[in-house]
């Protein structure tokens, strides 16, 4: 049986390997805050604008779990949110200061870690975490410190790899093959050759030495967060890495749309920390 990956294992992969670094030359330029940006709004978040909701927690207190370069802590500060922000890594840390004064918003960001967050009980109206607790070893313990430092009512929106169609047993084959033919690159990692498996083809979403990626059904995972604690009131499918694709200038609005919502690698949460 494999051994979980420690924590410092992954630290020391985002450390050196921030978000989308495999695609963009050099975190912390212009150009990669610009490029970040487009990935999020041309793709990644393109069909989640009203999940997540910027502009909805004006004046509310936001903890961004995770916020590797600071695009989610971003648009809630701008959307008027009091926004704290941790990440595991003191690079990402940088990254989101120095978007974050690009921006010219404001945001209390910090080293720390989503397994044990540095805050009290109860204080947050918001908790977010985009694309990060399937990362970390123990993500039973993470979904709890989220439920904890979230006040009764308050609501949490986590985002996580799901284990879709194209990951099912006897249709895997046939995703491999089909974006061989398409020519799909994925930055860092060559998933449509050599993926020994489902899991390790997920694990590598982000990059070859990522140590720590794991997917799940959605079932799978409102289970473990209702286990947490949390309220499930409905998720959502995003995430068609339309930009992998050759040709992907050329998919139209509505095909993109229609990929997102059937095709999706992850699955949006809409949680709620109940009243007492
Ligand atoms: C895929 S990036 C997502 C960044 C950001 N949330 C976004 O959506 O743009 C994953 C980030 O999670 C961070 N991370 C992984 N495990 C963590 C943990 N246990 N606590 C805090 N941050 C963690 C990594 O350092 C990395 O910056």
């Amino acid at each position: 049986m494999k051994t979980m990956p420690k924590i410092e294992d992954v630290a020391q992969y985002w450390g050196r390997a921030p978000l989308l670094s495999h695609e963009i030359a050099t975190p912390g330029s212009d150009v990669y805050f610009h490029r970040l940006n487009e990935a999020k709004v041309t793709d990644s978040d393109r069909f989640a604008f009203a999940y997540w909701d910027f502009d909805g927690f004006a004046g509310k207190k936001v903890l961004d779990i995770g916020c590797g370069p600071g695009w989610v802590t971003v648009q809630y500060a701008q959307g008027g949110a009091t926004v704290s922000s941790v990440d595991l890594t003191d690079r990402a840390v940088d990254l989101a200061k120095q978007h974050c004064a690009l921006r010219g918003v404001q945001a209390e960001i910090r080293q720390g870690n989503a397994e044990s967050l540095p805050f009290d009980d109860r204080v947050f109206d918001l908790v977010v975490a985009s694309g990060v607790l399937h990362h970390t070893p123990d993500v039973q313990k993470a979904f709890s410190e989220a439920f904890r430092v979230t006040r009764a009512g308050g609501r949490g929106k986590i985002t996580l790899y799901r284990k879709g169609i194209a990951h099912h047993l006897f249709i895997f084959g046939l995703t491999m093959r089909i974006m061989r033919l398409l020519g799909m690159r994925h930055p860092g990692a060559d998933l449509a050759s050599n993926s020994s498996d489902v899991d390790d083809f997920i694990r590598r979403y982000d990059g070859d030495g990522n140590p720590v990626g794991v997917g799940k059904t959605d079932k799978a995972w409102a289970a473990d967060l209702r286990d947490a604690g949390w309220i499930v009131e409905g998720h959502e499918i995003h995430f068609f890495p339309r930009r992998f694709l050759p040709m992907a200038a050329w998919m139209p609005v509505w095909m993109h749309r229609i990929c997102d919502r059937c095709f999706g690698t992850m699955v949006y949460f809409h949680l709620i920390r109940p009243d007492d």
